[in-house]
């Protein structure tokens, strides 16, 4: 199959220009001035389909670096199967995934590997990718760390909370990331400090605070900055490289551009709820209604600026990309669990349909450049994470993942609108986007076109990641 996409404005991290871009079975063949004849060549009379993109962006493909299919947590499991997620996603304009394997203490790490790729096989909408969880660090991790490099999950995530269930303590942490020092993979953190929010949880709940504002509440932004300062300082000593997960508070933010300014390999992930929910207006809404957003890190609040700055930072590279951490739970039967104590409310939101949109948004508003727009959403996650070159740019050889996107069209987000997530509520209901998703090509297939899917489940295929290319 031959698709020749015409007369659009070909938008890649580095420039925009009008090109007409050849897709050749599942690979980019040409990107070509528009209308332009090869040597005589008759390029549109000699294809199976021509699209024509005229006053669009062509783009590529979306990749979410974070999300959470099925995945058990909270005493439940994420409500997106890899199946209804990856649709969910490609519906959105997002052509890859990365998700995480999921180890607990005392597990072995390859038969947790060997799990997930069995969960997720046939299953998925798009391509995809793992990262692996590491809990307890066991010297048998180490070496599973090393053959999963080979087997192309080159990156590895640790968690300064959720003591129990998750929590690495400090020694631990070291131990990978001396590995991850040698071995040339990414430590991925979720930095915050799990004792003093255990306390300060258990104090909440004793004193009666019991509603989902208290989530926020007690995960206050000095636990993210301590965790965040403590893991850089732990990348310092080992030379590991590390990518900050989910990063809320401006104060973390400072932590990561100084860590930067002097030189270390330290990297920032944002997410949409970052840019645009706060802990004021969603976790503070009234009744359980706040528990739709309760997710770790936390909603802050507006009125202290972390909002403001988050978007700054996107801008001026002091955070470098945006993942949705997509993890998703129905309000009923699920969020419900902590009806009477926030505590029990699985953490998680749900985004993977809506993050090039959210993030295109940016662009109308001012807030970050077109080109931006396309580094973070897919040019940084495939470097970042060893995919370049085969994703995240659009040029001759590069997988066939392609989004059109018009400029001119619109997006009303919400339940009963655009919502192909499988959840019960929106996070983003009633936002509206100042642009729309008119089609999405994976690897050279329409999955995508004209508001109907043409994709099938099974279409995505496991991606074999390098080693990250921000690396020397
Ligand atoms: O609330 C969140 N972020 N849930 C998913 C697990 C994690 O920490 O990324
Ligand atoms: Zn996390
Ligand atoms: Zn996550």
């Amino acid at each position: 199959m031959k698709t020749l996409i015409k007369n659009g404005t070909v938008v890649n991290a580095t420039g925009r220009g009008l090109a007409d871009v050849l897709i050749d079975g599942e690979k980019i063949a040409a990107v070509l001035a528009p209308g332009s004849n090869l040597l005589g060549f008759d390029v549109a009379g000699n294809v199976d389909r021509v699209i024509d993109a005229g006053g669009k962006y062509v783009i590529p493909g979306g990749i979410d670096a974070h999300t959470h299919m099925e995945m058990p947590f909270g005493g439940t499991e994420a409500s997106d199967t890899f199946e209804t997620g990856t649709r969910a996603a490609a519906w959105g304009g997002t052509t890859s995934i990365v998700d995480f394997v999921v180890q607990y203490a005392g597990e072995d790490v390859l038969e947790r590997y060997a799990a997930w790729q069995q969960k997720a096989a046939g299953q998925c909408a798009i391509d995809y990718g793992f990262h692996q969880i590491l809990s307890d660090v066991q010297d048998s991790s180490l070496t599973a760390m090393d053959e999963l490099i080979d087997e192309g999950v080159s990156s590895f995530k640790l968690f300064m909370a959720y003591k129990g269930v998750f929590l690495s303590d400090d020694g631990q942490i070291v131990k990978a990331m001396q590995r991850a020092a040698m071995n040339g993979s990414m430590i991925m953190m979720h930095a915050e400090n799990g004792s003093v929010i255990d306390l300060l949880v258990q104090q909440a709940v004793a004193a009666g605070n019991t509603s989902p504002l208290y989530h926020g509440l007690t995960r206050p932004w000095q636990a993210e900055e301590e965790a965040t300062h403590r893991a850089i300082m732990l990348a310092n000593l080992t030379g590991a490289p590390l990518y900050i997960v989910h990063v809320s508070a401006k104060q973390a933010v400072h932590q990561i551009a100084e860590a930067r300014d002097n030189g270390q390999n330290v990297f920032g992930e944002t997410c949409p709820q970052y840019l645009y929910l706060s802990l004021e207006d969603n976790l503070g809404a009234p009744g359980f209604e706040g528990a739709k957003w309760v997710c770790s890190t936390p909603l802050r609040a507006k009125a202290e600026g972390h909002q403001h700055h988050m978007w700054q930072s996107l801008r001026t590279n002091d955070i470098q990309m945006v993942s949705t951490d997509h993890c998703p739970f129905c309000m009923k039967g699920q969020k419900d669990m902590g009806l009477t104590d926030f505590s029990k409310i699985p953490n998680g939101i749900g985004s993977v349909e809506h993050r090039m949109d959210l993030l295109y948004q940016g662009v109308v508003d001012g807030k970050i450049s077109l080109e931006r727009w396309v580094e973070v959403c897919s040019t940084t996650p495939a470097r970042m994470f060893g995919m370049y070159g085969q994703k995240g740019v659009i040029q001759p050889g590069a997988d066939g993942d392609v989004v059109i996107y018009d400029p001119n069209g619109h997006t009303s987000i919400g339940l009963d609108k655009t919502h192909h997530m499988n959840m019960d509520y929106s996070a983003w209901e009633g936002y509206e986007i100042d642009g729309h998703v008119d089609t999405v090509i994976s690897r050279g297939k329409v999955v995508v076109d004209d508001n109907a899917y043409l994709g099938a489940k099974g279409d995505g295929r496991f991606i074999k990641r390098g080693l990250s290319q921000y690396l020397i």
